[in-house]
């Protein structure tokens, strides 16, 4: 081989590598979609850059692996935007939209631009919360990169956004001789999430949204922390464009627009630029009208919170380019298209007070009362702040103004205070040393994050609480018992317990406020309904600590009665399930108690009185390994009945008969799989015969 034959195929090998490495970050990147595993990815890259180590003089700057090769910089440099970067007039509601629409409909009539029912042909997408930026590619290499700014002249960033994986350091395909594309920089929620972590063990800034850390890691002079932040681009537009047409260099003019394109259209300019392996976000839509624009708009906003990243609304854009022309600007804003805004999720406000609420379990909870404020569509008046040391940490204190954020149906929050407003006077918030409600002292165990009241069912905001719970659905399932009751029911000392509310009767609940008869009666009707609950139910109605849904389950699997579960020792306990030294402790203390015994026994006397339980305990797994299938109705229990006990007798209950079945309970009216059954040969029981099965007859 000759010196200049391997030359070549050096080149060519790393040339090969090269647009490899750009498919496979394309890929993963942008597609989401990656062909090759992450230890073959790096071998091309590893390959690469020791063919480029070896042969310096073949290094290019389009070559993956200087990604990251800028020194830090002492500033950033100022780019003067040929073509201005515009931005958008806004939409908040739908009578917006129409007038929008409206207006471009009557300024476009008559020029023929608009389709045969007249209506105006728009493409939807989404409104990214993040950065605009704008890069340039000359002959396919991308030779800058600058922020907004003001609209006239940004900041140079090549160095930082050429760490972005998404971004094509090379386009492939027809590409035109000079293209600048804008779009946004984001940051994705959850490697937000995970970026702030990150910063608070290392004891470093913490970031607001992904917006300002997408924002911070840009403005960073030294690209190597930028290539270390998890940065992406979505391209929904374009700049200068120039294209070379025989021979000669023509400027992209909207109304000539790409010579291979005959109408050239705004949606068709960005699947262009996706041939180009730009990122593009799939979400974007042709629609026509405005109840094409509202349709997205609705479609958008109930499915947002399912995107990876924030997108603070949608933007709308006249499809057609030649009308885009017709209609052009006004002052620093394209007439032909528009922004419409979801209600803002963070707004800032003032934080008027704290004050604290007393949980079930006797957690003590500060509650900002904030001045109101308009936020994720709803007015706050209240926010939570979960504990002291996060005030602490957020540096959050009375008097401040605050950003305040309400994403979707999660609980509104203090994310913050805005340092820059922080008034003269503001005062800081300490964790009560008395129970705000019943005076108790309030105690903070060590490796606790929470403070609590130590008066238990002393406490009536404990006992509102206990009972609230005991009532809800995972539990008693009482209905009508809402909060407003509770209230006026512990309030006026009727209730002490929850033995108590199986007491009430309707003549006297109907004297409440807000309670009319018919309420009352079907109130009593529901507490008559939970009299028979399942033992799991009431187990966990009765708020142990550490005794959730399944382990009140598995604890009334296990001891079949209350009784038994009351006179177990530890090493009894910890024979159950999932139940260890924590949660065994916990429910020995619980019962304990004098008072909780007086409650359980006062159910009792109230006529409370849990479902038979078939015990598992003892007898052990009896339907272990055994699968049965269950047909026709029988005479007392119910399908759901005979599954509860069956697989609580560690059985599995199947759809269908094979050979696999152990055993086809048939009730009444059974059909095929009874007649299965038989042909398979596989043993056949009735309702009395699946009960003595259980029990181990
Ligand atoms: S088009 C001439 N499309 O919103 C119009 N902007 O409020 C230029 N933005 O500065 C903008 N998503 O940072 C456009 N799909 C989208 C967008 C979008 C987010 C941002 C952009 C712009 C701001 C205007």
């Amino acid at each position: 081989m000759t010196g200049s034959s391997k030359g070549g195929s050096v080149a060519e090998r790393i040339d090969f590598l090269r647009s490899e490495i750009s498919r496979h970050n394309h890929l993963y990147y942008v597609q989401a979609a990656p062909i090759i595993s992450d230890a073959e990815f790096d071998r091309l890259m590893k390959e690469l850059v020791a063919l480029e180590e070896s042969h310096p003089d073949l290094i290019t700057p389009e070559s993956p692996t200087q990604r990251v090769g800028a020194a830090p910089m002492a500033a950033f440099k100022s780019v003067r935007h040929v073509v201005p970067m515009r931005s958008l007039g806004n939409a908040f509601d739908r009578g917006d939209v129409v007038a929008f629409d409206k207006r471009v409909s009557d300024t476009l009539r008559g020029s023929g631009l608009t389709s045969h029912d007249g209506n105006v042909e728009y493409v939807t997408e989404l409104k990214f919360d993040g950065l605009a930026v704008s890069l340039r590619y000359e002959d396919g290499r991308l030779v800058q990169a600058a922020t907004r700014g003001d609209g006239q002249t940004g900041e140079d960033i090549t160095s930082n956004i050429r760490t972005l994986r998404s971004v094509p350091l090379k386009l492939v395909g027809d590409f035109p001789e000079v293209l600048e594309v804008r779009g946004e920089v984001l940051m994705n929620r959850s490697d937000f999430d995970r970026l702030n972590q990150a910063q608070q063990r290392r004891g470093e800034k913490i970031f607001v949204n992904p917006r300002n850390a997408a924002a911070g890691s840009l403005r960073q002079l030294d690209p190597r922390v930028t290539a270390t932040r998890p940065l992406r681009f979505f391209a929904y537009g374009w700049g200068e464009i120039r294209i070379r047409h025989d021979g000669q260099t023509e400027v992209f003019q909207q109304e000539s627009g790409v010579p291979s394109m005959p109408r050239p259209t705004h949606a068709k300019m960005l699947d262009w630029f996706k041939e180009f392996g730009l990122p593009v976000n799939d979400s974007r839509k042709v629609v026509k009208g405005s109840e094409g624009l509202l349709d997205f708009y609705a479609r958008t906003g109930s499915t947002r919170t399912q995107l990876p990243f924030d997108i603070d609304g949608v933007v709308y854009k006249v499809n057609s380019l030649a009308a885009q022309d017709v209609l052009g600007f006004v002052a620093r804003a394209p007439r032909f298209a528009i922004a419409h805004k979801f209600p803002a999720e963070e707004e800032t406000t003032t934080l008027l007070g704290i004050e604290v609420q007393v949980g079930r379990t006797g957690a003590i909870t500060p509650v900002a009362r904030l001045k109101p404020v308009f936020v994720g569509g709803v007015t706050v008046t209240n926010a939570t702040l979960h504990n002291e040391d996060e005030i602490r940490r957020k540096d959050v204190r009375i008097g401040d103004t605050v950003i305040v954020r309400r994403a979707g149906d999660v609980i509104p929050e203090v994310v913050s205070p805005v340092l820059e407003l922080r008034p003269a006077g503001t005062s800081l918030f300490l964790t009560p040393s008395n129970c705000p409600v019943c005076g108790s002292a309030v105690e903070r165990l060590e490796d606790e994050a929470i403070s609590r009241c130590t008066g238990g069912l002393f406490c009536p905001a404990q006992r509102k609480q206990s009972i609230i719970h005991a009532a809800g659905r995972k539990a008693l399932d009482i209905e009508g018992l809402g909060e407003k009751l509770v209230d006026q029911l512990v309030d006026s000392g009727r209730i002490k317990s929850l033995a108590d509310l199986f007491t009430l009767n309707a003549f006297e609940l109907a004297s409440y406020e807000r309670m009319g008869r018919k309420s009352a009666e079907n109130l009593v009707a529901a507490l008559d309904q939970a009299r028979t609950p399942e033992l799991g139910r009431l187990l966990y109605a009765l708020g142990i600590r550490h005794v959730g849904e399944t382990t009140a389950r598995d604890l009334a699997r296990h001891f079949g009665s209350i009784d038994a579960l009351m006179s177990a020792d530890e090493s009894q306990l910890l024979a159950v399930n999932d139940v260890g030294p924590v949660v065994g402790g916990s429910i020995i203390r619980f019962f304990g108690e004098t008072h909780n015994r007086e409650i359980i026994a006062a159910l009792n006397d109230a006529g409370v009185h849990p479902k038979p339980e078939v015990k598992t305990a003892g007898g052990g797994q009896r339907l272990a390994g055994k699968t049965l299938v269950l047909t026709g109705t029988m005479p007392n229990w119910s399908r759901d009945d005979a599954t509860r006990h069956i697989l609580a007798a560690g059985g599995k209950v199947s759809g269908s008969v094979s050979k696999k079945t152990s055993y086809v309970v048939a009730g009444e009216d059974a059909g095929s799989k009874l007649v299965k059954a038989q042909e398979l040969g596989i043993p056949v029981l009735d309702e009395g015969g699946l009960k003595a099965l259980l029990e181990g007859a």
